[in-house]
């Protein structure tokens, strides 16, 4: 059985940051895939390299710099997760939302979940934003479910309700935001699939069919975990690559993903720290 994180584990981990940084966000974000140059403008940040942090395990993935980030950001203190940790490097689910579990120790009311992913929906280009509406858990369905074995009701129920896991309030305010700074901003159904082996045509043509907007390999776990904990959740998908579903089927690569980053980045931070000032001004 997938084993769970005790509280002391929690707590452990807690106390390690507490320890090092002063600050207490109240906002976490975790940065995707090419997207982790966000975490270059926190202000007097604290940095904290995921090997340091108890129970942390460490990222393996080009791309995706393992450290913690806490420090300002438009005014907003925030707990920033530069790199996060996939169920395709072989971690539990456990391992992989353990850093949600962390959030929620250290008081994390809100979290804004960023990745990259592939395009399904015809319209979408390279380059564009999806703000996630709802999400397909195949994972969660075929019983990867993170919160699957002993349930803490401290922290959750055992059965959480998922109607509302992307919070209409906040995804209200990203659309807002996105159409003040004049940033398109596309809404629609992420999925996820374990990877690491992108999908064949015919995965895509599957995916598609059963209402699939964009395609990727974490965040769903994220998103579980950090619901189960009453924690508000908002997720941005940068779409790196399009999937090309038929004759003529495009290869991808990670290198593509990554540099797919850059250009996703030029929207996404200022997009984020939009609505990082907006939700400020609600918090105080
Ligand atoms: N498929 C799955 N995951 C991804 C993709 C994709 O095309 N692009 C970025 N992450």
């Amino acid at each position: 059985m997938q084993k769970p994180f005790s509280k002391t584990e929690i707590s452990e981990a807690v106390a390690y940051i507490a320890g090092r940084a002063s600050l207490r966000p109240r906002v976490g974000i975790i940065l995707g895939s090419g997207l982790a140059s966000l975490a270059d403008e926190v202000a007097q940040p604290v940095r904290i390299p995921y090997s340091e942090i108890p129970h942390f395990v460490s990222t393996t993935v080009e791309g995706h710099p393992g450290e913690l980030v806490i420090g300002w950001l438009q005014d907003c203190p925030v707990f920033l997760m530069r790199g996060r940790f996939h169920y395709y490097e072989g971690y539990s689910m456990q391992e992989v939302t353990f850093p949600i579990r962390v959030m929620w120790g250290m008081g994390i009311k809100y979290l804004i979940v960023t990745n990259a992913a592939g395009g399904l929906n015809p319209s979408f280009r390279p380059g564009d934003l999806m703000l996630i509406t709802d999400h397909i858990g195949l994972t969660n369905m075929v019983g990867l479910n993170p919160l699957r074995g002993p349930n803490d009701p401290e922290i959750g129920p055992r059965f959480p309700d998922m109607s509302q896991a992307y919070d209409p309030a906040l995804r209200e305010l990203a659309l807002q935001a996105a159409t003040d700074l004049g940033i398109p901003l596309h809404q629609g159904v992420y999925i996820m699939l374990s990877g690491p082996s992108y999908e064949t045509p015919a995965d895509l043509r599957f995916l598609r069919l059963i209402g699939a907007d964009a395609v990727g390999m974490s965040t769903v776990p994220e998103v579980t975990v950090a619901h189960h904990a009453g924690i508000r959740v908002l997720a941005i998908s940068g779409i790196s690559n399009v999937a090309v579903m038929g004759p003529g089927a495009a290869a991808v690569s990670h290198e593509e993903v990554l540099a797919a980053g850059q250009t996703i980045v030029v929207k996404l931070s200022p997009l984020i720290k939009e609505i990082l000032r907006r939700l400020e001004q609600n918090l105080a």
